[in-house]
Parts: structure tokens; C-alpha cells; sequence
């Protein structure tokens, strides 16, 4: 029996992304090195969507970087949001007074960071930004720009590289979509 379900084309295979993440590395570091000045940056990666670019970017960064781990949830076993946001896991330490990179999977409704982005300014950060892998800037439903973004694509169900359905395909290391 077989139930998988069927997967479209490759949309971004493993070279593209590769190189993508490299160029977004060196922009992020550019900035960071001028902005502030050797202060250490703590990579806020979301979770689990988001371990395996996050993973992938920490490795092109040059600045003093620091990781942390956040896991939210919107959604069930479904492909439509349902507006709410669930902290399962939180930061093991403190960003008080910390320059914060939120690092996204991908960014559909902006909804989850819409939230998290208000949730952790609570927190007093020096600052935050946020680095997405993917954008689909049709499907929002609040105003979100990322700082960094590293591809927009079209309004598919993606799957690959860290993003799942039902738990199924974080595994693919390319990026492609439910048919
Ligand atoms: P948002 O709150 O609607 O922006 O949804 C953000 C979260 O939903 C992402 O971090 C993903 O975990 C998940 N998500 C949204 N779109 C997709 C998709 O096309 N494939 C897999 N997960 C998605
Ligand atoms: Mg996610």
C-alpha cells in the first residue's frame, strides 16, 4: 500500500540552496560586523521547520554567533493555518539586552512570527531581525517582512529541507512541493 502523497517537481535543488545560504551567511555577517560591532548574535531557530537551514546558515556565519532553539506550533496535521500559535519548547537563556536573528522555515500567513516577534520583545532585546528561507507574501494575513529573505515562491504546499507534511519530508534535501 502506498500512502504517500504525490510530490511536484524539484522547485530549489541542493546547489541552489546551498549557494543561497552562503550569500545570505555573507550579507548577514556584512551587516551584523557593521551594525554592532562585535556584539555576538544568538540565532533564534525555530523549530523543527527551520533546524536545517538554520544549521546550514550558522555554518556561513562569521560573526560571533550563538544558537537557540524555539518551537512553536499553528498547525495540526493539516495544510491550513489555524491562527494559533503554541510555544511547545522555549529558549534555554536569556535575551536581555541580545541581538536576536529569528531564523524562519518559511513564512506564510505571519502569523507564528507575528506573535513570536511581539512575545519576545517582551523579553527586552537589544534587537531583533529575522531570516527566512522561504516567503510566500500571497497568503498573508498580517503585514511581515522579513529582513532577510531567502527565496519567495509561489502559493504551494512545500515540502523538503526541514519543511514537512505531517511530519513527512524533512528529510528531502531539496525543496518541492505537495501536487
Ligand atoms: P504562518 O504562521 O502562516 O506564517 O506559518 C508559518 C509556519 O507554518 C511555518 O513556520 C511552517 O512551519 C508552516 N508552514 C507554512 N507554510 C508551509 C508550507 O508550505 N509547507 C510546510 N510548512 C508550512
Ligand atoms: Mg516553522
Amino acid at each position: 500500500m502506498n500512502n504517500n502523497e504525490a510530490l511536484g517537481r524539484i522547485m530549489l535543488d541542493e546547489e541552489t540552496i546551498a549557494k543561497r545560504v552562503e550569500e545570505l551567511g555573507r550579507q548577514i555577517s556584512a551587516d551584523y560586523d557593521r551594525d554592532f560591532n562585535g556584539e555576538p548574535v544568538v540565532i533564534v531557530c525555530i523549530l523543527k521547520g527551520a533546524c536545517i537551514f538554520a544549521s546550514d546558515l550558522l555554518k556561513k556565519l562569521t560573526v560571533d554567533a550563538r544558537i537557540d532553539f524555539m518551537a512553536v506550533s499553528s498547525y495540526g496535521a493539516s495544510t491550513k493555518s489555524t491562527g494559533v500559535v503554541k510555544i511547545n519548547k522555549d529558549l534555554d537563556t536569556s535575551i536581555e539586552g541580545k541581538n536576536i536573528l529569528i531564523v524562519e522555515d518559511i513564512i506564510d500567513t505571519g502569523l507564528t512570527l507575528h506573535y513570536l516577534i511581539k512575545s519576545l520583545w517582551g523579553r527586552n532585546p537589544k534587537s531583533i531581525k529575522v531570516c527566512t528561507l522561504l516567503d510566500k507574501p500571497e497568503r498573508r494575513k498580517v503585514e511581515m517582512t522579513a529582513d532577510y529573505i531567502g527565496f519567495e515562491i509561489e502559493n504551494k504546499f512545500i515540502v523538503g529541507y526541514g519543511l514537512d507534511f505531517d511530519e513527512k519530508y524533512r528529510n528531502l534535501p531539496y525543496i518541492t512541493c505537495l501536487d
